[in-house]
């Protein structure tokens, strides 16, 4: 297919709550340890939206950061896509309510969900409409509140989750920089290892879960260990590869923030060497769609990132989904 121009990241922006939940917190909630979560998790806090906040400020906090960031007039975005899997409503979507208060009447809008790999789906999708010429600048807003999804009680699942938000806004950007391939993916034959019900729940569904909490997550957390850390081995060589480099050609990766032990054998698998992949696992917990924009904000702030730099951003999640995509930085 003929791509008219290139598409890359012009600006990003995030916001986490204020409110930390520690480790130590949760021992005083459930059945664990500080010992038990670093050891397995790598990590020590999150944050927590609260109660009577809609996700959705979250996102136009990250999103206006975004749009300040690429430098751009807000009237310019023509399009806005939310990923998340845990909107405030099923309608609205996170993208109309985003719309809404950034007043860009008009502007089409809508949510996509592919879990926590969402944000990589969502930045390969706006991708195409810059390839093809249809739009200038698509805002990208990745935010979840995974904390309302959350089983308290449930010691295997509470540990891992936060709340947060990090946007992009995706551009033409010069030739030889930007997008540089893609590789995506689902198994829905292994969808059943990471549920969250909505309207709909089976028998099993709630048998899996704690009396009266049906709209929570439940996991196979070493089943979907063991498709996480091959799969993100695996997309990331695939896209590199596909694109005549080797992993030896990145600057950095970038990838879903799940389990700092998951990224260790991600990457153990692909021979990259660790001090070259970004997280903030420690500090944030697993966002699911947020965690890589919020990543990828945190490091361009902190100037790590410069014009050329070879990435990569590779996710996993629920569905189960995966995803990698190779840029050249363009800013
Ligand atoms: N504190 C103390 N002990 C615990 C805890 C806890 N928080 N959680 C589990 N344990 C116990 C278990 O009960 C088990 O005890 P047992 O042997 O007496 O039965 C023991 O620790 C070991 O449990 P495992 O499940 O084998 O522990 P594992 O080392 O596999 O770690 C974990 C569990 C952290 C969930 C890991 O499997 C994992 O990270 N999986 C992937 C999760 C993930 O990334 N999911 C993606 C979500 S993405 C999205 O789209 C929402």
């Amino acid at each position: 297919m003929t791509k008219l121009y290139k598409a890359g990241i012009l600006g990003t922006g995030s916001c986490l709550p204020q409110r930390k939940l520690t480790n130590a917190e949760l021992e005083d909630i459930v059945e664990t340890s500080d010992e038990w979560i670093v050891k397995r998790t790598g990590i020590r806090e999150r944050r927590i939206i609260d109660n009577d906040m809609p996700l959705a400020k979250l996102a136009v906090r990250a999103a206006e950061n975004a749009i300040h960031d690429a430098g751009i007039p807000r009237e310019e975005i023509e399009l806005i896509i939310g990923a998340t899997l845990t909107p405030d409503y099923l309608c609205p979507t996170l993208a109309c309510s985003v719309q809404k208060e950034l007043g860009l009447k008009g502007v089409p809008a809508f949510d996509m969900n592919a879990a926590c790999t969402g944000f990589v789906y969502a930045l390969n999708t706006a991708q195409q409409y810059i390839e093809n010429g249809a739009y200038k600048y698509i805002l990208i807003v990745a935010a979840e509140a995974l904390s309302r999804v959350t089983d308290y009680q449930d010691r295997k699942t509470c540990v891992l989750f936060g709340d947060g938000a990090g946007a992009a806004v995706v551009g033409r950007v010069e030739d030889g920089t930007g997008i540089m391939g893609y590789v995506t993916g689902a198994h829905g034959e292994l969808g059943h290892n990471l549920t969250i019900p909505c309207l709909y729940s089976t028998e099993e569904d709630l048998a899996k879960r704690n009396e009266g909490k049906k709209q929570v997550v439940w996991m196979d957390g070493s089943e979907v260990f063991t498709f996480a850390a091959r799969i993100m081995a695996e997309a990331t060589l695939r896209v590199v590869t596909d694109a005549r480099l080797s992993v030896g050609d990145l600057d950095y990766i970038f990838p879903h923030q799940a389990n700092a032990r998951i990224i260790q054998n991600a990457v153990k698998r692909m021979r990259y060497p660790i001090e070259k992949v970004y997280s903030n696992l420690e500090r944030t917990g697993n966002i699911s769609a947020a965690s890589i924009p919020v990543c990828l904000d945190e490091a361009s702030k902190a100037g790590m990132l410069k014009k050329g730099d070879r990435i990569v951003l590779v996710a996993f999640g629920g569905g189960l989904t995966y995803g990698a995509l190779l840029l050249c930085w363009s800013r």
